[in-house]
């Protein structure tokens, strides 16, 4: 870069230090801990938690014993963290920004875990992002990632396809983070990165959204703090069309609660989960 030449603002860091992610992910703490109780973590473990966000799952793994680092491209996100393990007193886990298209600060063979649930799929670059979690994986170690599905008719794909749907065209070469969530594409990116396809396994699993107040609460939760559904209502402002956005996310957040207490609200959500045996 020559010296008259400005950075490129990093797009993909902006969008999740817009609002406050620790706002949705208070949400989603349960179904993290139930997540990490089923990955068979055990003492001394090396876990690298990707995307880590404040730790939903990475605060689970470290009380579970592991040695956990976390990794997060949003500064914002790494300082509440770093805040929440101060305040629970765990030695055996730290946050730092890092970008998971590129870990050049991690070592290979680091890690015997990499969890990355919605984390790295936000990444650009996915066949990077793929090289990169399998090199800083030791020979025997995992890789676990959940990644929201295409199409799938449950809440947050529905979120990220209404949202897109009121948004401008991304720029030429973006690639959607839903793609992760294809079985044949995941199988790609892997393979690319030389681990064979039947060394990748696929299932459906569930997270659910838990909320102490009423879907259209969730919702405008999602409307504050939530850096995609921020900028499709910005987007909706500027075109006229905000009053629709609303109505098509109030209507999927109310159809998609299964709670019976009315002042409570209940969301499943249908995600790809991605073990890798490296
Ligand atoms: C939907 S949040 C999930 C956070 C966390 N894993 C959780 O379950 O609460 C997506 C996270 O991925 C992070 N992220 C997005 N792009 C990233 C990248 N290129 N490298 C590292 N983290 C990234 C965001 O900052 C955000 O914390």
């Amino acid at each position: 870069m020559s010296t008259t030449e400005q950075p490129q603002p990093n797009a993909n860091k902006a969008l999740w230090e817009k609002g406050d992610f620790t706002r949705i992910a208070a949400t989603m703490r349960a179904s993290g801990e139930s997540l990490v109780g089923s990955l068979g973590i055990t003492e001394g473990l090396d876990v690298l938690d990707l995307g880590c966000g404040d730790g939903t799952t990475a605060i689970p793994e470290a009380r579970l014993g592991a040695n956990v680092l976390g990794v997060d491209i949003a500064e914002n996100l790494v300082a509440a963290g770093n805040a929440r393990v101060r305040d629970l007193g765990l030695g055996n886990i730290r946050f730092q920004v890092g970008d998971a298209s590129q870990l050049s600060e991690l070592a290979d063979d680091s890690f015997d875990l990499v969890v990355s649930i919605f984390g790295a799929m936000f990444a650009p670059r996915p066949f990077d992002v793929a090289r990169e979690v399998v090199r800083v994986t030791r020979p025997g170690g995992r890789i676990v990632m959940g990644n929201w599905i295409p199409n799938d008719p449950t809440l947050v794909a529905q979120i990220l396809r209404i949202s897109a749907a009121y948004s401008p065209p991304p720029p030429e070469g973006f690639v959607s983070p839903m793609t992760w969530g294809v079985d044949d594409t995941v199988i790609e990116r892997f393979g690319a990165a030389g681990v064979p396809a039947d060394r990748v396994s696929l299932e459906r699993d569930t997270y659910t959204f838990d909320y102490e107040g009423t879907p259209s609460q969730l919702l405008a939760l999602f409307r504050e703090y939530y850096g995609p559904t921020m900028n499709a209502y910005a987007a909706a402002a500027a075109s006229g069309r905000e009053a629709d956005l609303q109505a098509e996310l109030e209507a999927l957040f109310n159809e998609q609660n299964t709670s019976t207490d009315p002042r409570t609200t209940s969301i499943p959500a249908t995600f790809l989960r991605v073990t890798v045996a490296v």
